[in-house]
């Protein structure tokens, strides 16, 4: 039987002791494509981040490949929303790229030739490898939405989480993050990503899971994509309201 990659069951989070998802079960399918989608606010950010152990549950469970959190997390590359990143920190291109195999070194090892290697190759999935001794804080949105799937990319993870990476980018590097992440699939990397475009969500993933302060549907595309569901997410009022 094939193992769902991430097991989230009853997952309830808070921030002060309000809390903004509400009991939460979900799978995700491993090498999918799936989009989280639902309204602003209605807890996909503080959903992934629970997943990612950045912050803590007031109660539920959340499994990833049967291991122990810290190692399963390592097999993980989370991509921040946008907004929550500081730009202006001084660091190059490469600098943010090699970031990636920290994981793989623990943060006090130098990164080695062959970190490089890695981390170039990355650059120029994403076009980016004429820009690897710029600062960070000189690029444009989508470059820099660029140099993160790199980042992403060079730390060699099984599973991608990533929090609205088309959020404000122009179209060739939205292509571009689509066109990566299904040759990623098709080498067997797992994709879940926030994606706030209900009509592109066909187009760009095969599953999806649809929250609104809880997971109210989840599953392919074709079981799951449809009005009614849909609805439920962004028409509905809340029965918690
Ligand atoms: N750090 C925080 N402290 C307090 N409330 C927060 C914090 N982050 C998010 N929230 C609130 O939690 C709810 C869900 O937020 P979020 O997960 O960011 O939603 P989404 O990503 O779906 O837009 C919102 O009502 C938001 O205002
Ligand atoms: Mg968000």
């Amino acid at each position: 039987m094939e193992r769902d990659t991430i097991t989230v069951k009853d997952l309830s989070i808070a921030y002060d002791e309000k809390p903004v998802v509400w009991h939460a079960n979900m799978s995700l399918k491993p090498n999918s494509r799936t989009a989280i989608v639902g309204p602003n606010g209605a807890g996909k950010s503080t959903l992934i981040k629970g997943i990612m152990g950045l912050i803590k549950p007031i109660s539920g469970e959340i499994n990833i490949e049967d291991k122990p959190l810290k190692d399963a997390l390592k097999n993980v590359a989370y991509v921040p929303q946008k907004g929550e990143v500081n730009w202006d920190f001084p660091a190059t291109v490469l600098d943010v790229v090699l970031m990636g195999r920290y994981v793989h070194k623990g943060w006090f090892k130098r990164t080695n030739k062959k970190d490089t290697e890695i981390a170039m190759d990355a650059l120029k999935i994403m076009k980016m490898e004429a820009f690897k001794d710029r600062q960070i804080s000189e690029l444009s949105g989508g470059q820099r939405q660029r140099v993160f799937l790199a980042r992403a990319i060079c730390h060699d993870a099984d599973i991608y989480i990533m929090d609205e990476p088309l959020q404000g980018i122009d179209i060739t590097t939205e292509k571009l993050i689509i066109d990566t992440m299904k040759n990623l699939q098709k080498e067997g990397k797992t994709f879940l990503v926030v994606h706030h475009n209900l009509d592109t969500v066909e187009d760009y993933f095969d599953h999806v899971i649809i929250v609104n302060k809880t997971i109210l549907s989840s599953g392919t595309i074709e079981d799951v994509w449809n009005q009614e569901n849909i609805n439920q997410a962004y028409y509905e009022k809340s029965v918690r309201e």
